[in-house]
């Protein structure tokens, strides 16, 4: 264990109240929404990076919902994401025609997994009503036209770690986001 995690964080961006004031803003949002739809709703989850998230808002959303998970992975260089996207773990049901699916997500950053993702659900799942929601907008860095449906905090061009977000799989496990210090990847 050679990673400091009090040491690693440069400053708190949102702190775990301000994560849990958010959260329940947006489940708010979620249900304005869903309330009056004839069809079921779908919380598809990311993995690894929303299970913090996701876990905290599905119990304030107070809706009927089914839960179902994907991890994808991306090829890219760095911390830079790409478009060539595969498929880890992928969905138990076949056809979503039935559903609206609310993807939740840690980041939006590039837009390029969840533009991909958007596509795929459209042409292999039957899915018509996809929205989006993520714990952090990072707009700065979008390559793909894109935008967060229900989100919580917009954040500038850092890398971040805490609740879900990880370094070289580390720190997922904070209750809140930070910065993480730049001495610690670029050494
Ligand atoms: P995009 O939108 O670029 O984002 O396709 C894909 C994935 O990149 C990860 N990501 C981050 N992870 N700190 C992290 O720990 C960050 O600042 C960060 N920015 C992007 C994240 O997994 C996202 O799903
Ligand atoms: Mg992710």
């Amino acid at each position: 264990m050679n990673l400091n995690y009090e040491n690693a964080v440069e400053r708190v961006l949102c702190s775990e109240n301000e994560i849990k004031e958010k959260v329940k803003i947006i489940a708010r949002d979620i249900e304005n929404y869903y309330k009056d739809s004839e069809k079921k709703l779908l919380m598809l989850g990311i993995l690894k990076g929303s299970v913090v998230f996701m876990a905290d808002l599905m119990k304030e959303v107070h809706l009927p919902l089914e839960v179902d998970f994907m991890r994808l992975s991306s090829y890219g260089k760095g911390a830079v994401s790409s478009g060539n996207i595969v498929i880890k773990a992928g969905l138990e049901k076949k056809d979503l025609s039935e559903y609206n699916v609310l993807i939740v997500e840690d980041i939006l950053d590039t837009g390029n997994t969840l533009f991909w993702l958007v596509n795929y659900l459209k042409r292999e799942h039957n899915c018509e009503d996809i929205k989006i929601c993520t714990l952090l907008d990072k707009p700065d860095r979008r390559e793909k036209p894109i935008s967060v449906d229900f989100g919580c905090f917009t954040i500038p061009d850092e890398f971040v770690i805490g609740y879900g977000l990880d370094y070289n799989e580390m720190f997922r496990d904070l209750p809140y986001v930070g910065i993480l210090k730049r001495e610690i990847y670029e050494k």
